[in-house]
């Protein structure tokens, strides 16, 4: 490593840490929300981990009020979470829930009480369930209406003190997730009708994205996309080209979109040959290019590492015999499996004889994020808000009521750190959201992966009492904010 002079934060950094709504907020069916198609899916027995849904979660629709005030005690600067559209609208594009609006409401302003900057996703993963009944969800254009209603209800009312939105969360990882591996709602595993509803997914967030500017002129918008840098896993170029169509297929298929308003052609026009493609109008592309995001929210975990295929043409109903169990959220490939569907068959992802892992098996790379953020500030020269990053871990609470995280300490301090070296490197970086606040949900693994600086007593089998006990790393948040405010 060579000797660089790090650049300090800025005094207004954001630093904060993140939630997603089913993952938290439980009460499910109260106040008049309607079912999401995540209250489906859950209760499909086999898809959970113990069949743990979100139906209570960490009860934080209950205990809001008690979580910020520990977000006030760690010095949080912001924070991070989702609006449950079907609180807002319960059939998705009907009749506005006044006690659904409510909550927000009061989370809101609870958080500007404690000076905590409120940064709301609009989307993380939970359509209401009639919308995807009535027109098949993000595989219709009627959607796009749809979103449209609720993002003009909910930037109406809190445009006024929200000054950082987010569109889509990860849009790569629920399209995978719930079109081409079924391993998430809506249960689907055809990749073309995935290609089809990412499509519709980008026409809604660039609707989204206008409407805002209209609607909340001050305020500053724009998608959080899981990303993943690519590494060739040796110098031959063949590699190298192998990990370039990785980049492609898995980061700039939807970021060229968000910020250019174009597809890269490679994989447009690899789609196309498989007939697979989706149906792109002139008018789409002028909505595509019309929506510019303020910011880019990354989410980051971790790379991939890939080498050229040995398998140039794979027949193409072979995607439908593999084993998809090991899907990886952040790679587009199933591991340790060869050119497993045809449209993947310009790469193929391997270990990295360089990196450890996670208890989960995914790999620790804080190099890759400061890799990650020159490489996307450098592309598309938007500022960047890191809307999560955090470490998966089996936390266990001793006797004593503790929780020794010191691995997560560990992660969080090596991540920042890459962090404040790709400040230094020039990348223009708004803050910094840890994934995540409190313990919560996790989407597949119930209660055993944890990723919060709040340890909540619950488990698999439903809640113990609830109770909010900080973790180590809680403290270590805490004291490193104050030090870097
Ligand atoms: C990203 C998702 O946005 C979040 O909901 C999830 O829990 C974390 N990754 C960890 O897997």
């Amino acid at each position: 490593m060579y000797y660089q002079k790090l650049k300090k934060f800025p005094k207004n950094f954001l630093w904060g840490a993140a939630s997603a709504a089913y993952q938290i907020e439980g009460a499910f069916d109260e106040d008049g929300k309607g079912p999401s198609i995540w209250d489906t899916f859950s209760k499909i027995p086999g898809k959970t981990f113990n069949g743990t849904n979100g139906d209570i979660a960490v009860d934080h629709y209950h205990r809001y009020k008690e979580d910020v005030r520990l977000m006030s005690e760690m010095g949080l600067k912001a924070y991070r979470f989702s609006i449950a559209w079907s609180r807002i609208i319960p059939d998705g594009d009907g009749e506005i829930n006044s006690e659904g609006l409510k909550f927000y409401d009061n989370l809101i302003n609870e958080l500007i009480r404690y000076h905590i900057e409120p940064i709301v996703t609009l989307y993380h993963w939970d359509i209401p369930q009639a919308l995807q009944d009535k027109y098949n969800g993000w595989e219709s254009r009627k959607n796009i209406q749809a979103f449209k209603k609720y993002c003009q209800t909910v930037f109406k009312a809190f445009g006024d003190r929200v000054k950082y939105w987010v569109t889509f969360n990860e849009q790569n990882v629920f399209t995978a997730m719930g079109y081409r591996w079924a391993s998430h709602p809506p249960n689907i595993s055809d990749v073309k009708r995935m290609y089809a509803a990412n499509h519709i997914v980008n026409l809604a967030n660039a609707e989204a994205i206008n409407l805002f500017h209209q609607m909340v002129p001050q305020g500053k918008i724009g998608p959080s996309f899981g990303y993943g840098p690519t590494y060739p896993i040796t110098a031959d170029p063949n590699d190298v080209l192998a990990a370039d169509n990785a980049d492609d297929f898995n980061n700039n298929w939807w970021l060229d979109v968000y910020c250019r308003g174009t597809y890269p052609a490679l994989v447009m026009n690899h789609l196309k040959d498989l007939g697979i493609a989706p149906e792109v109008t002139l008018d789409d592309k002028k909505l595509l290019k019309s929506a510019k995001p303020d910011f880019l929210g990354i989410n980051y975990y971790h790379g991939g590492t890939f080498q050229q295929n040995q398998i140039e043409h794979p027949d193409k109903t072979s995607q439908h015999e593999k084993d998809f169990s090991k899907t990886d959220p952040y790679l587009m490939q199933p591991k340790d499996t060869q050119a497993q569907t045809p449209e993947m068959a310009m790469f193929n992802n391997v270990e990295n004889p360089y990196l450890h892992k996670t208890q989960w098996g995914w790999e620790i790379d804080s190099v890759g994020f400061r890799i990650t953020l020159r490489r996307v500030y450098e592309k598309y020269q938007l500022p960047i808000m890191v809307t999560e990053n955090g470490l998966g871990a089996h936390d266990k609470l001793e006797g004593n009521n503790e929780v020794n995280d010191q691995y997560r300490i560990d992660y969080l301090q090596t991540h920042i750190t890459e962090m404040q070296r790709a400040l230094t490197d020039g990348v223009d970086l708004l803050g910094y959201c840890a994934w995540s606040f409190t313990d919560l949900l996790s989407w597949l693994n119930g209660y055993k992966k944890r990723y919060g600086f709040v340890y909540v007593d619950r488990d698999d089998n439903g809640p113990k009492n609830l109770t909010r006990i900080p973790k180590k790393s809680f403290y270590w948040y805490r004291d490193f904010i104050q030090k870097n405010s």
